[in-house]
């Protein structure tokens, strides 16, 4: 796209944002990157409207690293509950942890947070641009589809390679002014350039957008979309969770009287998920018995 659309573009969603931002969500409030850190893993799988009410009680209880380092494992995964995948909890302790150890604080560094446990490239990016005010790219998947609208002309960013959408993006930042630039290509994804029913005649940026000046073309169908999936609770990732939530209530246990618990679809494979979830620091297993890890 020629430099003066992007400038143009940048302005333009620079101007809807000042006015339109979800400017009042407290991580937005805040440069401090372990409270930043602790966003975006909740954010990592959860809607906004849910994490927001989390995240303000997990800063009240531990409002640094220091403070989540020294918990015990199994308080943290009691106070994720119902946030899904409590690895994530885990790793993000460990984080703390690490980070206290190797850096002395969560860093804004987008190669010394890619060190932590559970932190991949966009929440390093996240951490440097929202926190540190780094100049890089955070692709998340709302940031990734307005790049693949407006700047690559398709429908979804499934389809361009990821390396292309990254240079598109990049090519898109402003010189200063990265965080605020990322977080109004994110609120625009989230409100107006939407995965289903984009809201395109009120885009601020429709008249310089590549997809809309197409036609909107749609994507070719994905074999992946297609495929029906299995209901949520029977799943493994639904008796893990389930198990996570016995043992938060009433441990130690030992297997048997938690298998008795569990939904019968799922009781003959009780021993396989608490050996997985062992191996993810979720839980921990003395004396014939089960627990949340650290609470043993
Ligand atoms: N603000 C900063 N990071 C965010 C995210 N991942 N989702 C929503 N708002 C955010």
């Amino acid at each position: 796209m020629a430099t003066v659309e992007l400038s143009r573009l940048r302005r333009t969603l620079g101007r809807w944002y000042r006015v339109n931002g979800r400017h009042d969500l407290p991580w937005r409030t805040t440069r401090d990157p372990y409270a930043v850190l602790v966003s975006e893993v909740m954010l990592q799988q959860t809607q906004v409207s849910r994490v927001h009410p989390r995240y303000e009680t997990w800063l009240k209880r531990w409002p640094t690293a220091e403070s989540l380092a020294e918990a015990t494992t199994g308080t943290v995964i009691r106070e994720w509950a119902g946030l899904g995948y409590n690895r994530r909890a885990v790793n993000l302790q460990r984080a703390a942890r690490e980070a206290l150890e190797k850096f002395g604080g969560i860093p804004t560094e987008e190669a010394k947070l890619l060190t932590l446990p559970g932190v991949g490239p966009y929440t390093a990016a996240a951490v440097a641009c929202f926190a540190g005010d780094k100049r890089t790219v955070a692709l998340d998947t709302n940031i990734a589809r307005v790049v693949a609208r407006t700047l690559l002309g398709e429908a979804t960013a499934r389809v361009p390679h990821k390396q292309k959408l990254k240079e598109a993006a990049k090519a898109w930042l402003p010189k200063r002014g990265t965080r605020a630039h990322q977080l109004a290509a994110m609120d625009l994804g989230a409100t107006v350039c939407k995965a289903s029913s984009p809201a395109c005649e009120i885009c601020p940026l429709k008249s310089d957008c590549t997809w809309l000046a197409a036609g909107q073309p749609e994507a070719d169908p994905t074999p992946n979309g297609k495929v029906t999936a299995a209901p949520f609770k029977s799943t493994a990732r639904f008796a893990r969770g389930q198990i996570v939530a016995i043992l938060a209530k009433d441990s130690p246990l030992p297997a048997s009287s938690i298998a008795a618990q569990l939904p019968e679809e799922h009781q003959e494979n009780c021993g396989r998920y608490l050996e997985a979830l062992a191996g993810d620091g979720i839980v921990t297993f003395r004396k014939e018995h089960w627990g949340l890890a650290e609470d043993l």
